[in-house]
C-alpha cells in the first residue's frame, strides 16, 4: 500500500489527565484509569482505520512507577484485563501488540502476559500497537549506551538505533498529548527529534476519535521541514 505523507506513520500518545476526569466527577483516580483503557481501544481501531502504522501509548512512565501501590494494582489490573481479552480482537483486524520499557520490575503475571501478547501477534501486521510501559527516555538511552560500551565499539546512528527499546520501530511523526500539560514527561526523547507536536486540554477519556481526527488533520497541514529549506 502506498503510504499517504498527511497520515503520519507513527504516532506517540501520552494520554495524560484520567485522574483530573475522575475527581472532576469526585469518583476515584481509577475510574478514571478505566474509562482512559476504554478510549485507548478505540483509539487504536481508529489510528488503524486511518492508515496509521504505529500507535505507541504512554501506559506507564518510569517516574509513575513511584505512584501508590493501589493505584499501580488497579493500572495492572487494566493491563492484565488488555492482555487476556481485547488483545485478541486486535489480532483477528491483522494488528500487532509491542511492549517497550522495563518490564523486569512488573509483577511475574503481567510480564508473562505481556511477552504472550507479542508471541500471540500475526507476522507482517499492518498496524501496531506499542504500549510504553515502565518506559523512560532516559533509562531507554542509558541502557543503550551501557550495551555499546560493553560492545567496546564506536556506533553509528543506525547501530545505537537498534539498542532501543524501539529498534524497528519508525520514529514518530506526531505526539500528542493529552490533559494539558506542554511537556514531553520522558517520552521518546531521542526518537521526537522531529516529531510534530500537538497539545490538547482534553482529558484523555474524553479524547475520541473525533479529537483524534482533529490532531491529524492539525499534522496534516504542518510543514516538516528537518532543518532544510
Ligand atoms: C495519565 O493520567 C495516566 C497515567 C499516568 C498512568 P494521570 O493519572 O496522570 O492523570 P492526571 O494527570 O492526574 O489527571
Ligand atoms: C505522563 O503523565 C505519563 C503517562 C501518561 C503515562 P504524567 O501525569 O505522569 O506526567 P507529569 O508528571 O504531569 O509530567
Ligand atoms: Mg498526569
Amino acid at each position: 500500500m502506498e503510504s499517504n505523507p498527511k497520515i503520519p506513520a507513527h504516532v506517540g500518545l501520552i494520554m495524560d489527565g484520567n485522574g483530573r476526569w475522575a475527581k472532576k466527577r469526585l469518583m476515584p483516580r481509577s475510574f478514571g484509569h478505566k474509562a482512559g483503557m476504554n478510549a485507548m481501544i478505540e483509539l487504536a481501531d481508529d489510528a488503524a482505520d486511518m492508515g496509521i502504522k504505529y500507535l505507541t501509548v504512554y501506559t506507564l512512565s518510569t517516574e509513575n512507577f513511584a505512584r501508590p501501590a493501589e493505584e499501580l494494582e488497579g493500572l495492572f489490573n487494566l493491563i492484565r484485563g488488555y492482555f487476556t481479552s481485547n488483545v485478541k480482537k486486535l489480532y483477528k483486524r491483522g494488528a500487532a501488540v509491542k511492549v517497550i520499557g522495563d518490564l523486569s520490575v512488573l509483577p511475574q503475571d503481567v510480564q508473562a502476559l505481556l511477552q504472550d501478547g507479542e508471541n500471540g501477534s500475526p507476522k507482517g501486521a499492518s498496524f501496531t500497537l506499542v504500549f510504553a510501559i515502565n518506559y523512560g527516555a532516559r533509562t531507554e538511552i542509558l541502557r543503550a549506551v551501557n550495551k555499546a560500551a560493553e560492545s567496546g565499539k564506536k556506533l553509528d546512528f543506525a547501530q545505537f538505533e537498534s539498542l532501543l527499546y524501539t529498534s524497528g520501530i519508525p520514529d514518530p511523526d506526531l505526539i500528542i498529548r493529552t490533559g494539558g500539560e506542554k511537556r514531553l514527561s520522558n517520552f521518546l526523547m531521542y526518537q521526537a527529534a522531529y516529531a510534530e507536536l500537538y497539545f490538547t486540554d482534553v482529558l484523555f477519556p474524553d479524547f475520541d476519535k473525533k479529537e483524534f481526527e482533529k490532531a491529524v488533520e492539525e499534522y496534516s497541514r504542518r510543514e516538516r521541514r528537518f532543518g532544510k529549506l
